[in-house]
């Protein structure tokens, strides 16, 4: 099996994040050691120890404490899904209140490749400042596909496979 990789995925507060196990079993498939960071809101809708002992590392939600080692290795792609309105939003703004965001900011300087997947309403994503946010990301690289209800786990992984 080719091996890919430390992936960094973000996961945030949107409805496939339910079934974000489906998604690290497909890319753990493909070669990549899945390392899982939630939102603050996201790690309230997910089963963390299962997906610890899934990725066999421990899923991040808050900042290490000065002196702590990294309990994550360091990312060669970063990827953000489900990515909600309020992640891309904050995220194209630099704002760095929760680990989640703050692993997004700092791969923008990593060069590395980062991918965004973002699941919102249509209402939403009309959303003048969203669209705003959204090009201030592509324009820093960043690859962003929404995701759709046609959307499947399989479209991401060969999306991400592209990285490299
Ligand atoms: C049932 C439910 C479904 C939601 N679906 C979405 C969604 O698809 N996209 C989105 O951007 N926000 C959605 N939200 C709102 C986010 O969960 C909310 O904005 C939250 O603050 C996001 O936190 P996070 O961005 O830190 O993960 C949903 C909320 C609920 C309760």
């Amino acid at each position: 099996m080719t091996q890919r990789g430390v992936l960094a995925l973000v996961a945030c507060a949107a409805p496939p994040v339910l079934r974000i196990g489906e998604l690290i079993g497909l890319l753990q498939e493909d070669g990549w050691t899945v390392c899982l960071t939630a939102t603050p809101t996201a790690a309230t809708w997910i089963d963390r120890e299962a997906l610890a002992r899934q990725t066999g590392y421990p899923v991040r939600v808050e900042w290490r404490l000065p002196g702590e080692p990294e309990p994550h290795p360091p990312a060669d792609v970063v990827a953000v899904v489900p990515a909600t309105f309020n992640v891309i939003n904050k995220w194209a703004l630099g704002i760095n209140d929760t680990l989640a965001l703050g692993i997004l900011n700092e791969a923008l300087g990593a060069g590395v490749p980062v991918f965004a997947f973002p699941n919102l309403k249509a209402r939403l994503a009309a959303h003048p400042t969203y669209r705003g946010n959204l090009a201030i990301l592509r324009e820093t690289g960043v690859v962003v596909t929404p995701m759709s209800v046609e959307s499947s786990w399989t479209s991401i992984s060969m999306r991400l496979k592209s990285s490299g």
